[in-house]
């Protein structure tokens, strides 16, 4: 097999234009699941791959799907991608590179003429972020299994906007049912999104595994009075509770140290007046560790000292646990053939564990699947100042090229 190159100025420069859409005065990126710029996105993306010669196709939950086809229709597609879709205040390569070397890969093997015996599909999975539509990794999600297409469509945002209207206001509602493509391989490029390829100078992340995670929604019922005649003994201040579960939670993280991670993101206050005793407030928790068993009982202590801590603050709590998504083993076979390709193209490597969720670890579900990461500046990621460097992105869209070529078996 001819060593086949990937163009690093070309993936950069898609990068660059796609990052256009929906950018921010702060350099980051915002596009949120099914909105218009979400659409601009994705109309993007398909352009770009019906110019490369791919038939492009679109699942009931807005899932894309670029083929080339292989020289052996009846081999199940060695697929690779991530998302579109970014955080608020996102940056320009979280899910989006892994769509674009995935896009690379092909503009590559067509530049060499190159054609594998398996079909090639890249894909572009909705609403992996989970920010607008929660929980995360959503329509992945379906593909693996975990969810039906009923009750995803069926989902809402914070306006009361349902997931399957918004789908079709921008035209991907796709008339495929989910599934009608099982992949005989998955492969997902991202950057790492934390700071251990860039403190160890390495290149290439070898994925072997992801953390699990628990996602919850916490509901703490004081009750409204005024700020100024209601004696402090008496008041049920609903915001003084939860943030003592705040707290909590944070606590929780540091005592399962060094790998649990626990969050408190959004949050919701009513009435939000300032001089009236807040009656009511929601708040999001996300629990991750890459032990099951610590991930239980990081669980059990939050369902625990949160009813402990609304006793005492005088409130009522109730706590919902929205998601749960077990720590997630990849396909060692497949992980051998990214740590050969590192190997191959002779990039500095280590394995490593995700800290994030990523869709390929509900397509592990269904499909033997792995993950390359390379590093981002700093380790920084959800954020507007999230930046990679262009011969680390070439990097890793050169090992993905290889691994797959090596799953799919390719012909020059
Ligand atoms: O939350 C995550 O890990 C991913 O970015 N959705
Ligand atoms: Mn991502
Ligand atoms: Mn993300």
């Amino acid at each position: 097999m001819r060593n086949l190159e990937v163009n690093g100025g070309r993936l950069w420069q898609s990068l660059m234009e796609l990052a256009e859409i929906g950018a921010t005065p702060a350099g980051g990126v915002c596009r949120l699941a099914l909105t218009d710029v979400d659409k601009a996105g994705r109309d993007l993306f398909v352009a770009w791959c019906e110019r490369a010669g791919c038939e492009v196709r679109v699942d009931q939950v807005g899932n894309i799907f670029a083929r080339r086809d292989g020289t052996d229709p009846s081999r199940a597609p060695v697929m690779t991608g991530s998302h579109l879709d970014t955080q608020p205040t996102g940056g320009k390569f979280d899910g989006a590179y892994g769509v674009l070397a995935g896009l690379e890969l092909i503009r590559t093997l067509n530049d060499y003429g190159i054609e594998t015996q398996a079909p090639v599909e890249i894909v572009a999975w909705t609403n992996e972020e989970g920010s607008r539509f929660a929980p995360a990794m959503m329509a992945s999600g379906v593909y693996g299994g975990a969810f039906s297409t009923e009750e995803v469509l069926d989902k809402t945002d914070q306006d009361g906007l349902r997931f399957g209207d918004e789908l079709e206001r921008i035209g991907y509602a796709g008339e495929h049912p989910v599934g009608f493509n099982q992949p005989g391989a998955y492969f997902e490029a991202h950057i790492e999104q934390g700071p251990i390829l860039e403190a160890e100078e390495k290149t290439v992340g070898v994925v072997t595994d992801a953390q699990g995670q628990r996602w919850y929604e916490i509901e703490v019922t004081g009750f409204e009075a005024h700020a100024g005649p209601t004696p402090m003994p008496s008041r049920r201040d609903a915001l003084v509770g939860a943030s003592r579960m705040v707290d909590l939670v944070n606590r929780i993280g540091f005592d399962f140290a060094p790998n649990a991670c626990a969050t408190v993101g959004w949050m919701d206050v009513q009435p939000n007046s300032r001089n009236t005793i807040p009656g009511k407030v929601r708040f999001s928790v996300d629990f991750r560790h890459p032990d099951e068993t610590t991930l239980r009982a990081m669980h059990e202590r939050l369902i625990a000292e949160c009813e402990t801590i609304a006793q005492a603050s005088q409130v009522s709590v109730d706590i919902e646990q929205i998601w749960h998504f077990p720590a997630t083993p990849f396909d060692t076979g497949l992980v051998n053939a990214v740590r050969l390709a590192a190997e191959h193209g002779g990039y500095p490597h280590r394995d490593i564990v995700s800290g994030a969720g990523h869709d390929a670890c509900y397509v592990a579900r269904v499909a033997p699947t792995a993950m390359i990461f390379v590093p981002c500046e700093g380790g920084v990621s959800h954020n507007e100042i999230e930046n990679a460097a262009p011969e680390d992105l070439t990097a890793g869209t050169q090992v993905l090229l290889d691994a797959v070529l090596a799953t799919a078996g390719g012909t020059s």
